[in-house]
């Protein structure tokens, strides 16, 4: 690491701690908790998805987050009327429009910010405005990009799912894709489909100055956490006899 190229940032995605909760429809466990742990475990920031259909986040989590969490919070949101007024409620630091279908299993593209500009625009603007750091979360192409310095983006976040899928020339795209934000001034993020495996050389492009991690992590979390638990659940058993 050198002066030229500053430590990246690890927002931490939580919205798959609220998936297991919401699987038995109770509190545990509970994403506040594990945003809390994420913090003290050197996540730089929280990444909460506030999706239409409440699949995983609620709008309750959205305030007890917000509250309690003194690391910076990004909104993922759709573009929609009714995010943008729960964004400018909690006023997060961050808010990263994604484009959001229904049937999706998870956030599959790019937005069409070059397609959606005119309702993109004030959007934007509001959102900019109330002082949070809007953020587009695009494809690494071209138009896209000029679609951000168009709509004042101060940020754009690169969608990484097709490089995760290893097609042929992603990361070459996404270096290109940094390049080109960071010479008109936005700041760069990335994020979708990273793992231990993939997450270096997206890491290495000199432009990114921030990742979001979500679907990996809490995984991989309760692989590398089963032992203790299965452990500490043994002894408990074994000294009720
Ligand atoms: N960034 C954005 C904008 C996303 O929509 C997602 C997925 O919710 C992520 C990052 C994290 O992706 P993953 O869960 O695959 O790590």
């Amino acid at each position: 690491m050198s002066a030229a190229h500053p430590p990246v940032r690890l927002g931490v995605n939580i919205d798959h701690v609220a998936t297991v909760r919401n699987a038995r429809g109770g509190a545990h466990p509970d994403p506040l908790a594990a945003a809390l742990l994420a913090v003290r475990s050197g996540a730089d920031g929280i990444t909460l998805h506030l999706r239409e259909d409440r699949r995983h986040i609620r709008d309750d989590d959205v305030a007890r987050i917000r509250a309690a969490v003194s690391a910076p919070i990004n909104l993922e949101m759709a573009a929609t009327d009714e995010m943008v007024e729960i964004a400018l409620r909690h006023a997060p630091h961050a808010c990263c429009i994604v484009p959001e279908r229904r049937a999706e299993v998870t956030t599959e593209g790019g937005l069409d910010a070059a397609g959606q500009m005119r309702s993109l625009a004030p959007k934007v603007a509001r959102l900019r405005a109330a002082g949070i750091r809007v953020s587009l979360f695009i494809d690494p192409d071209p138009q896209q990009i000029e679609a951000a310095v168009q709509l004042r983006a101060p940020v754009v976040e690169l969608h990484t799912g097709a490089y995760a899928e290893g097609r042929e020339g992603e990361l070459e795209r996404l270096q290109a894709g940094a390049a080109l934000a960071v010479s008109h001034g936005i700041e760069v993020h990335a994020g979708h489909g990273l793992t231990y495996a993939n997450v270096g050389p997206v890491a290495a492009i000199p432009g990114i100055a921030e990742l979001n991690i979500g679907h990996f992590l809490i995984g991989q979390a309760i692989l590398e956490g089963l032992p203790d638990v299965i452990g500490r659940m043994k002894a408990l058993i074994d000294g009720a006899r």
